[in-house]
């Protein structure tokens, strides 16, 4: 009688014997083949509550009963008694849904098993059949102990996933049947951000497209950007996705604010970064108010996206350097004069920093990359593979930010939610870091954007480094297997104290396997993801080096045309 049994101090031991008694009775009366209850003809009893108690909820489950179920043609059945399945009890004229935390035996006694339960919630009881109907999230009223166990079948999960009609997307179908459809409703989901977790190899990728391509079907007139550092999404949203990359991204360098700028053209550290940041702030200031544009606004910051010519930048930096008396002065505007002018040089900047993109394109911008109108492209993908490693987070930053300053200064017109979904958001959002610009504009997008129709998705193999607080709050958590102990703390901290049960299956969850909690999902559900047709997958494929490395000839070729795109830095 020690573990979890003897926390219940005083009477437990009558308890304990008086609820065994419920539970091998439930035992005579399955061998003797008639049906556990008169109305119940979905399952034989195969336990006892034992323990109402807050959170920690027990029931005793006799062992023998549930062996008798391995039989049942319903999977749901077999499934009875398993961690991560749930049970249902009558209490009045309703049915309570539970679900199994934890199983042990029970101490001395063999055949009997401890299983800590969560309430999901209760539904009604069909008079004549017994049958549940109606489910609801929480609980009215609890079972007192000693009152009966039942496995809950295919036809109690049906209605208990059963979508209501709220727009909703199926993702899949609820583990273990084979034919309930998973629902995720589509504003609970976006209303309040959401984060797809797995570790690598899981199907992280696949489900995002699958849940993706879903929310597109139903929204074609909507507006998703997502930010795709592997180039892996283009190949999955050519049919109704516009897709970007350096090539045809052209995103203007002056739509950049003041923190941004510093972070490409201010390269000293410490006292001196401060020095050059206030020489940069004057000179754009001047430079951005130097154009037509410019001068028409009264009160121009230094963050307003107003274009400027880069040229007039460095000739400003030029002109503030000579007013110089000593000699040792000049250093920071040499600095920022030689940055800037590699920037402008270099090809590989090219879609951002451009000659050819001083004119005012950002009203152009917006529409293309923000999709309005959506035009039945609902998404714009942004493959950012191309883009030069030390600006990918500033120009994540930019779109970001956009996205939100659009959601703020739109606030008065008709409003046009968006979704931006960043794939890697552990690379954006890390934790234990000086935020960089991209972080806390993220960060910021996580905790505000609600308020301005700004959702998130966030799409990430390592929850443990993400920055504090960006998990909760996300309102929908979908978690695919995630293997290491630290990811899997995190996640669990993150989840409602109801899915608790369901969160210690994710270690064990197999590939396109998820648990979806939150928001997004009546009840916790355990899903087994479509399988997505081949042409709307992302190109993530895993190599097969067994049939790669059968593959010989033209060797030379390769790596000539690879050494030629190497050197040219693709140009
Ligand atoms: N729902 C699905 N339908 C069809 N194929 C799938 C599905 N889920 C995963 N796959 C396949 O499994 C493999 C791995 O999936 P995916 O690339 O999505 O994993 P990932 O978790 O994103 O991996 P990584 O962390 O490396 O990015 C791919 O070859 C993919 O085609
Ligand atoms: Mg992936």
């Amino acid at each position: 009688m020690q573990n979890g049994l003897s926390i219940a101090a005083g009477g437990a031991m009558e308890m304990m014997d008086s609820a065994q008694g419920r539970a091998f009775d439930a035992d005579r009366r399955a061998d003797a083949s008639a049906p556990s209850h008169p109305i119940d003809a979905q399952g034989a009893e195969i336990g006892v509550v034992f323990e109402i108690h807050g959170s920690s909820s027990q029931i005793l489950l006799d062992a023998l009963a549930i062996d008798r179920l391995s039989n049942s043609a319903d999977p749901v059945i077999v499934a009875a008694g398993q961690v991560g399945s749930q049970v249902k009890m009558r209490v009045g004229s309703t049915w309570l849904i539970a679900n199994i935390r934890s199983l042990k035996l029970a101490d001395g006694r063999s055949g009997q098993i401890v299983a800590a339960i969560d309430f999901l919630g209760e539904g009604d009881e069909e008079r004549l059949t017994g049958k549940l109907y109606k489910f609801r999230r929480g609980v009215t009223r609890y079972p007192m102990p000693g009152c009966p166990v039942f496995p809950v079948s295919t036809a109690d999960l049906q209605q208990i996933y059963a979508a209501d009609d709220r727009a909703n997307i199926d993702i899949g179908t609820v583990y273990p049947t084979r034919d309930i459809r998973a629902a995720l409703y589509v504003d609970a989901l976006l209303g309040k951000h959401f984060a797809l977790l797995g570790s690598t190899g899981t199907g992280k990728s696949t489900a995002a497209a699958l849940i993706l391509h879903r929310i597109c079907d139903l929204a074609p007139q909507g507006h998703i950007v997502m930010v795709d550092p592997h180039g892996e999404y283009a190949a999955a949203f050519k049919g109704n996705g516009a897709t970007y990359d350096v090539s045809n991204l052209q995103m203007p360098y002056w739509l950049m604010n003041f923190e941004e700028h510093c972070e490409v053209f201010v390269t000293s550290h410490g006292s001196e970064r401060q020095v050059d940041a206030d020489i940069l702030a004057k000179c754009l200031l001047m430079a951005r108010s130097k154009g037509r544009l410019g001068q028409e606004i009264s009160k121009l910051t230094v963050d307003a996206p107003i274009p400027y010519l880069l040229s007039d930048l460095t000739n400003l930096i030029s002109l503030e350097m000579g007013k110089m008396d000593r000699a040792g002065d000049t250093a920071p505007y040499l600095r920022l004069k030689t940055k800037i002018d590699e920037v402008k040089a270099d090809p590989r900047f090219g879609f951002m920093f451009s000659g050819m993109l001083v004119a005012d394109t950002m009203a152009s911008f917006i529409e293309r990359v923000f999709r309005l109108p959506g035009d039945g492209k609902p998404i714009s993908i942004i493959d950012v593979s191309g883009v030069p490693s030390e600006i990918t987070s500033v120009v994540v930053a930019v779109l970001a930010r956009m996205v939100f300053d659009f959601a703020i200064w739109s606030r008065n017109e008709p409003q046009r939610p968006i979704l931006l979904v960043c794939e890697e958001a552990h690379r954006y959002i890390p934790a234990n870091e000086s935020m960089s610009s991209v972080g806390r504009i993220l960060s910021r997008i996580a905790k505000e954007g609600r308020k301005y129709g700004v959702s998130l998705g966030l799409i990430t193999q390592r929850p443990s480094d993400l920055a504090e607080g960006v998990l909760s709050q996300c309102g929908t958590i979908i978690a695919m297997r995630l293997n290491n102990d630290r990811d899997q703390a995190f996640v669990r901290a993150a989840m409602p104290e109801g899915a608790r049960g369901f969160l210690d299956v994710i270690p064990a969850l197999r590939n396109r396997e998820c648990i979806v909690c939150g928001e997004g999902v009546a009840v916790p559900i355990r899903v087994a993801f479509d399988s997505l047709e081949e042409e709307r997958r992302p190109a993530s494929d895993d190599p097969l080096f067994s049939r790669l490395w059968r593959e010989v000839g033209q060797e030379d070729q390769i790596i000539a045309r690879t050494i030629k795109r190497w050197r040219s830095q693709g140009h």
